[in-house]
């Protein structure tokens, strides 16, 4: 794996599978009673999130705390921002704070790459305006992975607004190098100008695909992102494309209905069809912290392999045990919790 991760397509099918073999792992720290482990103790994280976000960047700093590495959270409505400060000397000022990892996300698509330019640490793209966000493929991957075993084969629906979602561009890619295949379900104005990169069909009709789903994924109508009038009204949206309760008595016994949330619910997803067990939505969530252990773990952990093995002397790397473990030898016993008293202050 790079040193960064800013796309799906930095990621090869092994490096995928293997993140997510990782993130077994990641599971079953975050279900013990005391859900930490050291593997990154002395390892600096920092938010730096110039867009909204409740869980996205919430699980991020679970994620790294789980991993006891000390987190920093950047809040750019009290920040200098607000005095004109610019991204680069932003990223400037922090890093001469000594920092190990960047998690960013900005309207902007490209932003978190420009980062990666301008630092020496791991930059974790946490969602740059429609272009990507890997971690939310990832662990879309993951959960699908945790039901169906694999995703090889598996026919997905993603529904809604793909012009606009940097999910849909994260997750078509992440589910079709993975051997899913996939149709995106939308009206011709929320495709976006050319679909052409991709290898997925095209429906306009829901109601046309539905019963030969495995994995029926609804996007958010992103309103925020709409500077048109690009839908006739939200109830002919979701007259036409919603997830009602009739529709979702159509999917098959065993099909999963994902959305990456915030849900919109009585337009992309009746709030009945939301609450279903079929409809694994807080299991993506739950998902998503250990996924992004699991990422955190391979940039900056033992796990690593593109950064060059810390020296033996090397403080910060003293309780992590020998720098060339396997990832499958995130080994701090059950038995064995990390000491309650910093878990306690760290927790
Ligand atoms: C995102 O940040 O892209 C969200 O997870 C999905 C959305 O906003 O609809």
């Amino acid at each position: 794996m790079s040193r960064n991760l800013l796309s799906i397509a930095d990621l090869t099918r092994d490096e995928i599978e293997e993140l997510l073999d990782v993130t077994d792992s990641m599971v079953e720290v975050s279900g013990r009673n005391i859900p930490k482990v050291p593997a990154l103790r002395g390892r600096t994280v920092v938010s730096l999130f110039y867009e909204d976000s409740t869980r996205t960047r919430l699980s991020f700093d679970a994620a790294a705390k789980r991993l006891s590495a000390d987190t920093m959270s950047f809040a750019v409505s009290s920040s200098s921002v607000n005095k004109g400060e610019s991204v680069r000397d932003t990223i400037e000022t922090i890093e001469a704070m000594g920092i190990d990892a960047v998690v960013v996300r900005h309207r902007s698509s490209g932003v978190p790459a420009q980062i990666a330019g301008w630092t020496d640490a791991a930059v974790v793209n946490a969602g740059d305006g429609w272009h990507q966000h890997p971690t939310q493929a990832l662990l879309d991957a993951y959960t699908i992975r945790s039901h169906r075993g694999s995703l090889e084969g598996l026919h997905i629906g993603i529904v809604g607004d793909v012009r606009h979602s940097r999910v849909a561009r994260s997750d078509i890619e992440a589910f079709t190098t993975l051997g899913a295949h996939v149709t995106v379900v939308a009206p011709p104005t929320l495709l976006p100008p050319s679909l052409a990169p991709w290898q997925v069909d095209v429906s306009h009709d829901l109601d046309a695909v539905l019963d030969s789903l495995d994995v029926c994924y609804l996007l958010r109508i992103q309103q925020e992102r709409m500077t048109e009038a690009l839908i006739p009204s939200l109830r002919e949206y979701t007259a036409r494309y919603g997830l009602t309760s009739e529709r979702a008595d159509r999917l098959a016994p065993d099909a999963l209905i994902m959305h990456p949330g915030p849900m919109n619910r009585g337009v992309e997803i009746a709030g009945e069809v939301a609450d279903r067990p079929a409809a694994v939505i807080t299991e993506q969530v739950a998902n998503g912290v250990a996924v992004r252990m699991a990422v955190l773990f391979m940039l900056l952990g033992p796990g690593r392999h593109a950064l060059p093995p810390l020296a033996a002397s090397d403080e910060r790397g003293r309780d992590d045990g020998p720098p060339e473990r396997a990832p499958q030898d995130l080994d701090v016993p059950t038995a064995d919790p990390v000491d309650p008293a910093l878990s306690g202050t760290e927790a």
